[in-house]
């Protein structure tokens, strides 16, 4: 069956917690999996795709620096979180056969490329799945802005933020159950409403570069791809909601 493809290089964002299944920490092996075979039946839609992780399932630099260890640190031992998570989906990815490519922010030669731009786009112009890892490479800078930013860099038409809800509501909707679910929203009223989907630096990095966010539930099978072949799912954030 052939589709017609709304978007060819698309950039996806996964929580650390999306790793973690069931369990309060770490990584959890069958949810990896789970997470590669979305991938797959993503890649084989001949779509080009980049992975930006969070670190959150090992190691929280924003609650830790609330403990009173200093920021900068606590985000350092972030990116090392992320570059771990990072590490686990590339041997999941493999394990399907598919060519992967990671690339640390922070230089890690023994154990991932450095981040190169251009490079980067070649890997994903020879369909290999780039894993973006170590956030920024700076600290006071979240995975999301990392997301964001990538995503800009190497030309991506849109950003899918797997998160465990449905889509962006009017409150959280675990714990409010009056909650309205947006079926589109712009980037102006995220931050008017202060509606917690990104951080602020990533959704104005968004909004000042046109680039679309779908968010949905990264848990229901098949979300990822539905999206990619034009299905509406989750909620889609654009300057122009009209
Ligand atoms: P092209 O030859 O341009 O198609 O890309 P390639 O990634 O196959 O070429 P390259 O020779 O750069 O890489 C071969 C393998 O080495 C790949 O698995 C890369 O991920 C890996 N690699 C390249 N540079 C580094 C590095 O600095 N550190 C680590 N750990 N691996 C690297």
């Amino acid at each position: 069956m052939t589709y017609s493809l709304p978007y060819k290089r698309v950039l996806l964002k996964l929580s650390g917690e999306a790793l973690m299944g069931d369990k309060n920490y770490g990584i959890s092996p069958d949810t990896v999996a789970y997470m590669a075979q979305e991938i797959k039946n993503v890649h084989d839609l001949n779509i080009e795709l980049a992975i930006v992780i969070g670190g959150g399932n090992i190691f929280r630099g924003v609650e830790a620096s609330v403990k009173g260890m200093e920021r900068a640190s606590a985000d350092y031992m972030g990116m090392l979180a992320t570059t771990i998570n990072a590490l686990a989906l590339q041997n999941s990815l493999e394990r399907l056969n598919l060519q992967t490519r990671v690339q640390s922010a922070i230089e890690m030669k023994e154990l991932a490329e450095t981040y190169i731009r251009r490079k980067a786009i070649r890997h994903l112009e020879k369909g290999r799945i780039v894993i973006f890892a170590a956030g920024t490479g700076n600290p006071y800078f979240t995975t999301d802005t990392a997301a964001a930013l990538r995503a800009i860099e190497i030309g991506a038409q849109v950003i899918l933020k797997g998160t465990k809800v449905d889509g962006i509501y009017s409150s959280d909707p675990i714990k409010n159950k009056d909650a309205v679910k947006y079926q589109n929203i712009s980037y102006i009223d995220i931050i008017k409403k202060g509606l917690k989907v990104m951080d602020t630096t990533a959704i104005t990095l968004c909004m000042e570069n046109n680039l679309p966010i779908i968010v949905f539930n990264i848990r229901e099978p098949n979300s990822i791809r539905n999206i990619l072949i034009g299905k509406e799912v989750g909620t889609k954030v654009t300057n122009n909601i009209n």
